[in-house]
């Protein structure tokens, strides 16, 4: 059977969790508004738009869109310009193996991310090529847990959703993933992420026998 192999890009294939953090904090302690480690797990996965309401709403304060809107736009700037530098050493350990695992088994693999920042990143990380789908922030209208992404995703690899599997390193995409019927495989701590079928703390921890059975079965 041809399996559909789903990759979320922030925090599973490149390290740029960390910059969303910075870039989203800032603006929280702007505004008088405390954003810890642990509220960041409510932004992972989740649209730039729905993630600045979190914080607003976290803080209980009421903004105009006019405020909304400059702020939306210069966290992204801030975010930016973490990655003006970012090369190929900025992709997570133990995913490049299995990017070209999946390529050698002629398994197909796309993008489900919400991110709008999705294509440089894969082309300055040198990814692009690998894969045969992607659809990202500009193509949904529906954040995850929505799995609209990953629905589109597995669709334009002409795969089921049964025959799919997710790699999501937030909750929000686990959710989706498992509302889509796929098989969601976490990457990270597995008291956060414990709805997922599989959990791993990273790519160095999944072996190419876990895919091959995913392969087969
Ligand atoms: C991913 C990240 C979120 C981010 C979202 C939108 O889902 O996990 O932290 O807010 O993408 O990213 P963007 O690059 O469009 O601001
Ligand atoms: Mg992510």
């Amino acid at each position: 059977i041809k399996k559909a192999f789903i990759f979320d890009l922030d925090g599973v294939i490149v390290d740029t969790a960390k910059y969303h953090y910075l870039a989203w904090k800032k603006i929280a302690n702007q505004l008088g508004i405390e954003f810890t480690l642990e509220h960041n797990e409510l932004l992972k996965g989740v649209s730039r738009v729905r993630s600045l309401d979190i914080i607003l709403e976290l803080g209980k304060v009421e903004a105009s869109q006019e405020n909304k809107n400059k702020w939306l736009v210069q966290k992204n700037e801030d975010y930016l310009s973490y990655l003006v530098d970012m090369n190929e050493s900025e992709i997570l350990p133990g995913v490049f193996p299995i990017l070209q695992f999946l390529r050698e088994k002629q398994q197909p693999i796309a993008l489900g991310s919400a991110s709008k920042n999705a294509r440089p990143i894969l082309d300055k990380t040198g990814l692009l090529s690998y894969f045969d789908a992607i659809v990202d922030g500009n193509d949904v209208t529906n954040a995850k847990p929505d799995p609209e992404v990953f629905l589109m995703a597995a669709k334009l690899l002409k795969v089921n959703p049964e025959h799919s599997i997710v790699f999501e390193d937030s909750v929000a995409g686990v959710q989706a993933a498992n509302i889509a019927k796929m098989i969601s495989v976490g990457i990270g701590e597995g008291s956060i992420l414990h709805e997922a079928k599989y959990i791993f703390k990273d790519f160095t921890a999944i072996d190419t026998d876990f895919i091959e059975e995913l392969i087969r079965t």
